[in-house]
């Protein structure tokens, strides 16, 4: 159930955009997982009374489209797809127009593109909440859903450790501040070049400090993943990125989440993928399939801890 103090700090997101992991405090990171908890387990029902939600999705979609949708359903409101194929925004509409037209009109806009930049434009313009569901930059949403399901898997979050082992990439971003947020121990394990961006590591190890963890970059497989309760890895090759992915795949040989890294974890240690995967490369058919595998959990969960994004940007909390 969640602590009156945390639902105190939700409140506060009333009217907020989510543009980065690190745009949430710890309370709110820990407020939201809670509630998003206690609204799949059923403990806590929100309607929202016919909010709306804008999808501008620039790049393919099936987990995050689906799941805000039905998140928005189950809150009693709506989503409508504003795919910028067939709208005036892939006919060029200027940001700064198409975001103060569509606050007319909707009650939140969830925005997947490339540039962080474009977001936070959308952000500057937009007078409501604008949601950041995936740039090449971070995946706020994703790792939401991550750490509720290491925190189903455990019973808790803190101290834990969760290695996450490729590129270092959007996805790995956001997991590095949002566990930093929640006192989670987290290993970025990358081959040399691959590396997670300076300022984001940096900003991690600074929230992770004030919680009493860590962040480290490590170029060893083994290494990264010694010991840890969470392994956790996404594509090689992200959206965008198609033409380097011969080039890639070279990179990363030897960085395939498999049975033999999962052999050197803790022997609790579940496995994640934010998914989409491709099996044989980042990870393994035996990994994905396994006993420790918890991805399917892990897809579901977006949908929970979207429905709780949701209730507490649109003031439901
Ligand atoms: N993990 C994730 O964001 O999946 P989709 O690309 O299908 O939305
Ligand atoms: N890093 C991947 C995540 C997909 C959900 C990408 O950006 O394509």
């Amino acid at each position: 159930m969640a602590a009156s103090s945390d639902l105190s700090a939700l409140a506060q997101l009333r009217g907020r955009d989510l543009i980065s992991a690190a745009d949430l405090s710890a309370e709110q990171t820990q407020g939201l997982l809670s509630l998003a908890a206690d609204l799949k387990s059923g403990r806590r029902v929100i309607e929202l009374g016919g909010k709306v939600l804008g999808l501008i999705f620039s790049k393919a979609s099936t987990r995050t489209r689906v799941s805000f949708t039905v998140a928005m359903a189950r809150l009693g409101g709506h989503t409508i797809d504003l795919n910028p194929q067939v709208s005036q925004v892939g006919r060029g509409e200027p940001v700064a127009d198409t975001a103060r037209v569509l606050s007319r009109y909707v009650d939140a806009l969830a925005i997947r593109t490339f540039g962080q930049d474009e977001l936070v434009d959308y952000a500057h313009w937009a007078s409501i909440p604008v949601i950041n569901a995936l740039t090449d930059f971070e995946h706020p949403c994703q790792a939401l859903a991550d750490y509720l399901t290491l925190g189903e898997a455990f019973g808790s979050t803190r101290g834990l450790t969760l290695s996450y082992l490729g590129d270092g990439n959007n996805v790995a971003h956001s997991l590095m501040l949002t566990g930093a947020l929640l006192g989670v121990h987290v290993r970025i394990g990358c081959p040399l070049g691959f590396e997670p961006n300076p300022d984001v590591l940096a900003r991690a190890q600074q929230l992770a400090a004030a919680q009493g963890s860590s962040v480290h970059v490590l170029h060893d497989p083994v290494a990264t993943v010694r010991g840890s309760h969470a392994l956790y890895t996404d594509v090689w090759a992200s959206m965008g990125q198609e033409d380097q992915k011969g080039e890639r795949e070279h990179a990363f040989a030897g960085w395939c989440l498999n049975e033999d890294l999962i052999s050197e974890a803790d022997s609790r240690a579940i496995v994640l993928h934010c998914l989409p995967a491709y099996r044989g490369l980042e990870i393994s058919a035996g990994a994905m399939e396994g006993s420790a595998s918890r991805i399917f959990d892990q897809a579901e969960n977006r949908l929970h801890a979207q429905q709780a994004l949701l209730a507490a940007l649109l003031g439901g909390v």
